[in-house]
């Protein structure tokens, strides 16, 4: 009974036409993280963030889920043992295909968030800035997006699937953000074996076990012939 830990990032997405951040082109490269990804600099300008997020939103509404991901639903259904999703990424690509077992620890394009009573509820269209939140009245609505400087979400359950994996895969990410590119790191010293798949050697490569390189649609679909057929 082996449980299959399984972190993504935005490269898993990249074939369903949703960019990614480092790439040629990325994100990053398009607008300033501080700007459009920390507290500050959604308290500066709350409406060019609010106009980010729902660019994004639109753009993940549009987006289907592909091979790589269909690959991680006929896992987590056929596999003997547990298998989750820990993701970086906020599209909602692996439960529109089918998979039950995620947790998005960066959070989540299709929720709105309190910043002062915590409470959550759907974004479906477009949020306009510090929306009146519909449990406490106060004029406090953000995007439920984890910004750079702030904890990511679900930390302690992460860290007990890391202490109870067999295997931890790493699909689509380069490895740059923390804490989850140190999930290797944890996962190895729990006494797990490592596995990256990723289009190129992220930056933590050389603490994967085995690495194997290609586009998701192909490598990730590979890799669960080759898990099942055991
Ligand atoms: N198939 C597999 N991997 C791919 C593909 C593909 N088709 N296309 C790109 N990749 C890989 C790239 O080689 C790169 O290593 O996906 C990775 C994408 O890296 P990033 O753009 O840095 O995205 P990610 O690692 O998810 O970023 C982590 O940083 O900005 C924050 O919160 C944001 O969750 C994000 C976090
Ligand atoms: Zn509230």
């Amino acid at each position: 009974m082996s449980n299959i830990v399984i972190l993504t990032g935005a490269g898993i997405s990249a074939e369903s036409g949703l960019g990614t951040f480092r790439d040629e082109g990325g994100l990053w490269a398009q607008h300033r993280i501080e700007d459009v990804a920390t507290p500050e600099g959604y308290a500066r300008n709350p409406q060019l963030v609010t106009d980010f997020y729902n660019a994004r939103r639109a753009q993940a509404a549009t987006a289907t889920p592909n091979a790589a991901h269909r690959a991680l639903v006929k896992l987590e259904t056929a596999h003997v043992g547990a298998v989750t999703i820990v993701t970086q990424n906020v599209d909602g690509l692996h439960e529109q295909a089918g998979s039950q077992s995620v947790i998005h620890m960066h959070g989540e394009l299709a929720g709105a968030l309190c910043a002062r009573c915590d409470h959550r509820w759907p974004a479906t269209g477009d949020m306009v800035p510090d929306d009146i939140c519909p449990k406490c009245k106060a004029s406090a609505g953000r995007p439920d997006i984890v910004w750079f400087g702030e904890m990511p979400y679900h930390m302690e359950r992460i860290e007990q699937l890391l202490s109870q994996a067999d295997l931890f895969v790493s699909i689509g990410t380069s490895g740059n953000v923390y804490p989850a590119a140190g999930f290797v790191q944890a996962a190895r010293a729990y006494g797990a074996a490592t596995l990256e798949l990723n289009l190129e050697p992220s930056e933590g490569a050389s603490l994967f076990d085995d690495t194997r390189l290609g586009p998701a649609t192909q490598i990730v679909p590979n890799w669960v012939s080759e898990v099942l057929a055991q």
